[in-house]
């Protein structure tokens, strides 16, 4: 429940004008936990809220690491480690030597059937996917309260463009063939985003801009990790779902697998992991969709995402087409919010028309019901769209621990 605390009563000082009064009705989870640990993919566990539960393995050792200041040396060994089988680099403080030997080993529970058959989904479903991840769940972190805050203030808040090849780097390496295996890179990029989180945790609680917009003490808790995760797998499914892409269940099923073994490699306990689609869907209702608001910062960083295509001079892809999709996907209340404005030829004609659209793609419908320009429009926008998070993947990327917050 968002008390009156001191941060409200900073906040209620006016010091984000009109907005200020928007982030303080922004809810966090009111209703107590409920979700069963039965539904997890551990199956039982303590029923613990994991709003109070952060990363007890990872946070005292990157603490350490940022209070003795071994970061930017930490950060230079880590720069040579890229592949999942690659021993850790030599020189590394043993305290995280230890956790990072620990931290990469996969769950007992993963099944490499289901990865193998991911990889499938991956590769039939690469185009949908990548708009859905980039449009979707990008948009849908901007109206996250508590992400929003921490991207925004934290050093990565400064360089959208720079965070968002990091973020996609890991949207990219789940979807590769050989993700979790010897010669992949999942493992990693998991293993240094948790590294990542751990800094952050340690880092917000002192930057005083955080501190007078943010609800709670410590950043990223574990609900906080599986909210983000459900605007990730969760969402996607849901829109493939809606546009009736056809989809095996032991497609749907490996493609949460994969999904699940990311949770557990960015430090989720597997009492928090839900077991099966139903379960995902019952948690998100719980965590996800009650606290979907707009906050000055997300409004911000959400303008900032719809501005990428136009540097690579892609047609399509301007911002208020760009905006429109993100209405016809998150719905009027989140784009209002966003203030993305309306778009009088693109908002029907994506409510109209895209469904008949994915049909005839998939087959399903053999008349082209629709005008051959917007068939063409709407080929041309999966192509584009993918295009644009493809090219923030060009340069080698290196995610690094961060030594400071945003320089405001
Ligand atoms: C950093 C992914 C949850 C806040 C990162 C990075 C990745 C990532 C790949 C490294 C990129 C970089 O260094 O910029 C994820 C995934 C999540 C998740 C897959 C859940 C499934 C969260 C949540 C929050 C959050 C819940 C906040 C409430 C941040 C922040 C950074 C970061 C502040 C650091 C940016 C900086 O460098 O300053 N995350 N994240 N993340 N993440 Fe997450």
């Amino acid at each position: 429940m968002d008390t009156v605390n001191r941060r409200n009563a900073m906040k209620a000082g006016g010091a984000l004008g009109m907005f200020g009064a928007l982030a303080m009705m922004t809810p966090a989870r009111a209703q107590p936990w409920t979700w069963s640990p039965q539904g997890s993919v551990a199956g039982t566990g303590a029923g613990l809220d994991p709003m109070t539960v952060w990363d007890a393995e990872a946070d005292p050792v990157v603490a350490g690491l940022l209070d003795r200041g071994e970061v930017p040396r930490v950060n230079e060994l880590l720069r040579t480690w890229t592949k999942n089988g690659q021993p850790l680099p030599a020189g590394l403080p043993t305290e995280l030597r230890d956790f990072m030997e620990y931290a990469r080993q996969l769950p007992h529970w993963t099944d490499p059937g289901k990865l193998g058959t991911a990889v499938e989904f991956n590769k039939k479903r690469g185009l949908y996917l990548g708009v859905l991840y980039g449009l979707a769940s990008g948009m849908m972190s901007t109206v996250i309260p508590k992400e929003a805050r921490a991207v925004y203030y934290s050093k990565g808040g400064h360089d959208l463009k720079d965070r968002i090849s990091k973020t996609a780097k890991l949207g990219y390496d789940i979807g590769t063939a050989n993700a979790y295996a010897p010669d992949g890179e999942m493992v990693v990029t998991c293993v240094k985003t948790r590294l990542v989180h751990a800094a952050v945790r340690h880092l917000l609680p002192r930057s005083p801009h955080w501190v007078a917009s943010a609800e709670e003490d410590i950043p990223i808790s574990q609900n906080d990790i599986m909210v983000t995760w459900h605007s990730l797998p969760t969402t996607v499914m849901k829109h493939l779902t809606a546009w009736n892409v056809p989809i095996p269940p032991h497609e749907s099923d490996a493609f949460l697998h994969s999904w699940q073994v990311a949770a557990h490699m960015l430090g989720v306990r597997d009492e928090y992991i839900p077991n099966s689609w139903p379960e995902a869907n019952s948690q998100a209702a719980q965590v996800l969709d009650p606290i979907i608001a707009p906050t000055p910062e997300g409004v911000q960083l959400a303008d900032r995402l719809l501005r990428l295509g136009v540097n690579l001079d892609l047609a399509v892809l301007s911002k208020p087409v760009l905006g429109a999709f993100t209405r016809f996907l998150l719905g009027d209340q989140i784009a209002d919010g966003l203030a993305i404005p309306r778009e009088p030829v693109w908002d029907p004609l994506l409510r109209l028309s895209w469904g008949p659209f994915i049909a005839v793609r998939e087959g399903l419908l053999p008349v082209v019901p629709l005008a051959p320009d917007a068939y063409w429009l709407f080929d041309e926008f999966l192509r584009q769209a993918a295009l644009i998070y493809l090219a923030e993947l060009r340069l080698p990327i290196s995610i690094e621990l961060p030594m400071m917050n945003r320089d405001m």
